[in-house]
């Protein structure tokens, strides 16, 4: 069998077609104008590179960014500062702080004091704890695993009563898939470091997501035939052969397990894309809910 491929740019270009439709309107009808605002503390060349692809995906679809870049030796205070200015400012709906931060400052406490309504990354203790408890919901949801869902739902698969598993426990991916996931009905197991068979326990997995940085971990004889997989996974390899010298893959070993699974994400050109449509979908959703607290 092969799988059906799930193809993350065509289904980000839908949605973001849809996103730019409510951003038109939200200025036609209101005279809002989204807005993003994001913080990049260093000179991270990979950070700098995603932060520069968020900017240029606003302005496709009509959304304002506003980039902030702080040294890498910025104190905590100015952290906080840029980000208490930003909770004022009322032309930013979403502000995005690029993680990881330098070491010497203290994440959670940056994250703790972006605004609930301002919360694009869903990052927000109350925002992840909302996502954790029943019968809550959160205000905005963590973009990735955002992303992988849609496309799930995108590929048809069913979550109620589904083996699910994550292979992750990320702050960023892993653990918050497992959550939305726990939400839909699935049976979820997470898996990581310590998880004893980890082949056995994703051979039972309806649905599977890879969220472990390892590249072309999980192998055909991993996955349940017809098995739904979304590999979260870009990790750059070399590749002699190539102009660069390197080449990108993902956590699964794409062209064994497609001949296994029912329906898989590539990577490049899977989640990717999704993650950054989520950003935006959620910016417009924070200019929503400023609209209505205008009200
Ligand atoms: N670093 C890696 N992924 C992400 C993300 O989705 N959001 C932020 N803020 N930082 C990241």
């Amino acid at each position: 069998m092969t799988a059906t491929i799930i193809d993350g740019n065509a289904v980000a270009a839908k949605v973001q077609d849809q996103i730019a439709a409510g951003v038109e309107k939200m200025k036609a009808e209101h005279g809002i104008v989204p807005g993003l605002a994001t913080v990049l503390v260093g000179e991270d060349p990979a950070s700098a590179q995603y932060v520069r692809m968020k900017q240029r995906r606003c302005a496709k679809v009509g959304i304002q960014s506003f980039g902030h870049v702080l040294p890498a030796d910025a104190t905590q205070e100015e952290v906080e500062k840029l980000v208490a200015d930003l909770n004022a400012n009322p032309e930013v709906h979403g502000i995005l702080v690029q993680l990881p931060l330098p070491g010497h400052l203290d994440e959670e406490r940056v994250l703790n004091l972006i605004s609930l309504n301002k919360d694009v990354d869903g990052f927000h203790p109350v925002n992840i704890g909302r996502l954790a408890m029943k019968g809550r919901e959160p205000t905005f949801v963590p973009c990735t695993p955002y992303g992988a869902m849609v496309l799930l739902e995108e590929a048809g698969a069913e979550f109620s009563g589904a083996e699910a598993v994550v292979l992750g426990r990320s702050n960023i991916v892993g653990l918050p898939a497992a959550m939305l996931l726990i939400h839909r009905n699935a049976t979820v197991t997470v898996c990581h470091s310590r998880t004893k068979d980890l082949p056995a326990v994703c051979r039972r997995a309806d649905i599977l997501i890879a969220a472990v940085g390892r590249a072309e971990m999980v192998k055909a004889d991993w996955v349940k035939p017809g098995a739904y997989v979304i590999d979260v996974g870009s990790n750059q390899v070399a590749d002699p052969g190539s102009e660069k010298g390197y080449k990108w893959v993902g956590d699964v070993d794409f062209d064994e397990v497609k001949e296994v699974a029912g329906a898989i994400t590539p990577s490049p050109g899977g989640v990717g894309p999704m993650t950054i449509t989520m950003l935006l979908k959620n910016t417009l959703r924070g200019a929503e809910l400023a609209l209505a607290e205008k009200a």
